[in-house]
């Protein structure tokens, strides 16, 4: 019996951890330079924290979620997204006491029980920013503004970033009623789903891709048009902030998110092929200012975005400039430590930590007995130094030099070798 990873999930090998990588530094360092810290939950929550938090009737908890009765009769899910687990720890730990607002990251893995296709996975890894305990509008600019930064910085050239708002429990359920009794009067041009969300959720029938439903929502009243007071003028606030920053955005009315827990902002960051279409939902985000209080917490204003790792690494392997990505990796090791016999390889492994410490970049092949193979693995990486350790060196405690360019060799004493080493790497990048 061969075994292979589920269906919809996957290993990241060593050549996709170069893109990771790039993604997770441009991520970690648009989040430093506006002042968020990481966070890192567990995966396991209890289920309770994604039903009531990101809500009963979404897809993710619906169908999606991966739940499961624990030995001890806790009924726990595997975190589908992280949005309510940062508001469970800010309510657990009491973030409310710190100075506010509270900005957090994060990266890690996620599940959710998708049909598996391109850029859908049932693991996957999210990264986002979360800033919880303010409700200026600067902010939800703010969070956009970093989405786009990152995307930008990762060098994707043909993004859109689509915004609405779609209010809150003031006006949003007076907006329901009215899409309620324009819908139902079209009731049989919707696919069945739709049919359902109508009594369910019918603002979700507007983000539905079915094209039969998209044919009867071109018509359909718009949320923007019913905003409360508030909501209206927080809109307005964010759509100048955006005008203020530059930022490429169009107003989407059908965008509303599949989420329960979103009031007022809604966004997401799309890229587009070279002819305009979309190509994919790289991140999302929005305010949550009800959450806290249903998962038991004070009035806590918030907002966020998250975008899938998996997603944005499968663009970036995809396109030209994955030798760029490529050559930007980490700095490369200019010594080959080679050793012959017992006592050099335990000698020799104890250098190796010498240099390790001292932060010099050292290549081996511990795993290799003959000194032939060992220098030919040198060659081949173009090492330009090898220190050869063998069974005479590591009796009298010296180590033989070789340059490789040139093939002279010289002792060292084993003592002075990451001394020695350090001043030819320093005298190599002078
Ligand atoms: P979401 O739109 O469900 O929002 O997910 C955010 C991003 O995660 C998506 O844009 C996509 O890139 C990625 N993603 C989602 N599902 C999958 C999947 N099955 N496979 C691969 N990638 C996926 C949220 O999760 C919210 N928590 C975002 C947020 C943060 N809102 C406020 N703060």
């Amino acid at each position: 019996m061969k075994y292979q990873t589920l269906s919809g999930v996957h290993d990241i090998l060593p050549e996709d951890f170069v893109y990771f990588n790039k993604v997770q530094k441009t991520v970690e360092s648009v989040a430093k330079y506006h002042g968020f810290s990481r966070i890192e939950t567990p995966v396991l929550e209890f289920a309770e924290v994604f039903s009531k938090g990101t809500g009963s009737g979404t897809d993710i908890v619906e169908k999606e979620m991966y739940t499961f009765r624990t030995k001890g009769g806790d009924l726990v899910a595997l975190r589908p997204e992280y949005t309510p687990v940062i508001m469970r720890s800010y309510i657990e730990h009491g973030m409310h006491n710190q100075p506010q607002p509270i900005k957090l990251w994060y990266l890690g893995p996620c599940f959710r029980h998708e049909r598996p296709q391109a850029g859908r996975y049932r693991q996957f890894n999210q990264f986002g920013f979360e800033v919880l305990g303010e409700q200026n509008a600067s902010l939800d600019s703010q969070i956009i503004q970093m989405s786009y930064d990152v995307m930008k910085e990762l060098g994707f050239k043909n993004i859109s970033i689509e915004v609405n708002s779609i209010g809150d429990s003031e006006c949003r359920p007076y907006f329901k009623k009215i899409l309620i009794s324009y819908f139902k009067s079209r009731r049989a041009a919707l696919c069945p789903d739709c049919q359902r969300r109508l009594k369910e959720n019918p603002l979700r029938i507007l983000d539905c891709k079915e094209e039969k439903c998209q044919r009867v929502k071109a018509g359909a009243p718009q949320i923007i048009d019913h905003l409360c007071e508030n909501c209206h003028a927080h809109f307005k606030d964010v759509l100048e902030f955006l005008d203020e920053l530059e930022l490429p955005y169009t107003l989407n009315p059908y965008l509303v998110r599949g989420l329960d827990y979103y009031t007022k902002t809604v966004f997401e960051i799309i890229e587009n092929s070279e002819d305009g279409k979309a190509q994919g939902t790289l991140m999302g985000g929005g305010r949550y200012d009800g959450l806290s209080k249903i998962l038991g917490g004070r009035d806590t204003p918030a907002c966020g975005v998250a975008g899938g790792m998996e997603r944005i690494i499968n663009l970036l392997g995809s396109r030209e400039d994955k030798a760029v990505v490529k050559s930007k990796k980490p700095e490369e090791a200019k010594i080959f430590l080679a050793q012959l016999g017992q006592m050099a390889k335990r000698k020799g492994m104890k250098l190796f930590e010498e240099f390790r410490a001292a932060k010099i970049p050292v290549a081996e092949s511990f795993s290799k007995d003959s000194l032939k193979a060992q220098l030919r693995s040198a060659d081949k990486m173009g090492a330009k130094w090898v220190l050869i350790f063998g069974q005479k060196e590591a009796l009298e405690d010296f180590i033989t030099l070789r340059d490789m360019e040139t093939g002279t060799q010289k002792e060292i004493k084993l003592d002075k070798v990451v001394e020695e080493m350090k001043e030819k790497i320093k005298s190599l990048k002078n």
